[in-house]
């Protein structure tokens, strides 16, 4: 009975093939009400437009400021980009803290920080006074209202500086523009980390929020919020529920939160609860640490699944994690758990990836398209089986399309320099 009961409980985590096309289908749907004029208000996934117009061609050259504001701290990088024969991008970075009363003041009081840490830069590296092309990539968890105050800031006083301020970067693009400067066919950006989002060229004539109908411009899909109209909700099992309800933005980014690793440990930990509550985990005790709430970093995740680790290695990370007097078969049901959600995690993004490729394909009126998407994030990159089963799935989902997977190194500096200078780039053809 017991492995009845357990088998129907992992069974709601489980997608058929049908689920996963009705949510590739759900998902195209959004995106084409995600661009319309019309419907772009009611869509879950906002279709933003980036102003990137173009992937990089190898012809950028130049010198470029890069900034990235992460949690608690700040880079300035310095980005050269050199063309022709000598093609490379060569980079130098310093990181400077940002105080807690800074990062807790008023968007005006951050902005001067960064001013201060950007002068102190350009003095270390002999370039005072310089007047360089600048990026900016946040990632951090600010509330919109100061990001769109350091923003506006940055609009406003950057000229002041002779800084000339091109491109505020989301992570996606940057991953893009990194792999896009190795392989011009990288036309898709994608994260699969802490959260998770994808980017790719969209035809302008297709951007309803833009004016202009030629050629192409960057989207970020901002597709973790793919959900929030009901979307998902007949895949959703009483564990998602459960991780919704006791997040910080209950409704929002239903999608993200059955895929990205700030989400994947907290419905494995609701599935172990449930699990020893029947008494079939843990000799049927719930304990405290059991009970709390972010236990399970996205590294145990990985670390669990690893092919290498025998149980006995399980059960010690379990004990690691606090969770004391586990059995053998504990441990099995542990990362059966763990492989369930992980696989539904990695197949409902190849469904989504998959709609994005198709409709890159449909736009360009192919009946086989080739192209590259740009992939980061510690999920993707340190699980040992979510690339592949996400891979699959898309292989799967959308047969007309091949593609190859590049692994990005830190999007959000060297993308934010890439994308600048691509910018400048297209500036310069332009006059
Ligand atoms: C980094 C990129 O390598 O990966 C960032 O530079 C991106 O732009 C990040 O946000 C995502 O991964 P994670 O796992 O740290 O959320």
């Amino acid at each position: 009975l017991q492995v009845i009961v357990r088998q129907c409980v992992l069974d709601t985590l489980r997608l058929s093939r049908e689920q996963l096309l009705e949510v590739k289908r759900r998902f195209s749907e959004e995106m084409t009400r995600g661009l319309s004029k019309q419907t772009h208000k009611q869509a879950s996934i906002k279709m933003l437009p980036t102003y990137v117009r173009s992937t990089p061609d190898g012809s950028e050259h130049g010198d470029f400021l890069a900034l990235d504001l992460g949690g608690s701290s700040f880079r300035v990088l310095l980005v050269r980009v050199r063309s022709g024969t000598k093609r490379s991008v060569d980079m130098q970075q310093k990181i400077y803290s940002i105080p807690q009363e800074i990062m807790q003041g008023t968007g005006e009081e951050l902005f001067n920080h960064i001013v201060d840490c950007i002068a102190d830069f350009l003095e270390y590296m002999g370039m005072k006074g310089a007047s360089l092309p600048l990026g900016f990539t946040f990632s951090f968890p600010c509330d919109q209202t100061k990001l769109d105050e350091v923003i506006f800031f940055c609009l406003l006083c950057f000229q002041e500086f002779d800084l000339n301020f091109v491109a505020v970067v989301n992570d996606t693009v940057g991953t893009m523009m990194t792999c896009g400067y190795e392989d011009p066919k990288c036309e898709v950006g994608l994260i699969v980390g802490t959260g998770t989002n994808a980017c790719y060229m969209e035809e302008m004539h297709n951007i309803e929020l833009v004016e202009g109908d030629n050629g192409r411009m960057c989207v970020n899909v901002e597709w973790g919020a793919f959900g929030e109209n009901g979307e998902l909700e007949e895949f959703c099992t009483e564990f998602d529920h459960l991780v919704d309800a006791c997040s910080n933005y209950p409704g929002k980014q239903r999608y993200e939160k059955m895929i990205s690793g700030m989400y994947l440990g907290e419905i494995v930990r609701n599935v172990l609860l449930d699990f020893t509550a029947k008494g079939l985990l843990f000799r049927g005790k719930v304990s405290e640490r059991l009970k709390t709430r972010g236990i399970f970093e996205t590294k145990f995740l990985s670390q669990i699944e690893s092919d290498r680790l025998a149980m006995r290695q399980v059960r010690s990370i379990l004990q690691h994690l606090g969770l004391t007097g586990s059995t053998c078969d504990d441990s099995v049901l542990v990362k059966e758990v763990c492989s369930v959600v992980a696989r539904r995690a990695a197949q409902l993004s190849g469904a989504g990836l998959a709609a994005v490729v198709d409709k890159i394909r449909q736009n360009r009126n192919l009946n086989q398209l080739s192209i590259t998407v740009g992939v980061d994030g510690t999920l993707y990159k340190t699980h040992p089986h979510f690339s592949a089963i996400m891979q699959e799935t898309l292989r799967d989902l959308a047969p007309q399309c091949e593609v190859t997977f590049l692994k990005s190194e830190d999007g959000s500096g060297k993308g934010a320099a890439l994308i600048t200078a691509v910018a400048c780039r297209v500036k310069n053809e332009g006059q």
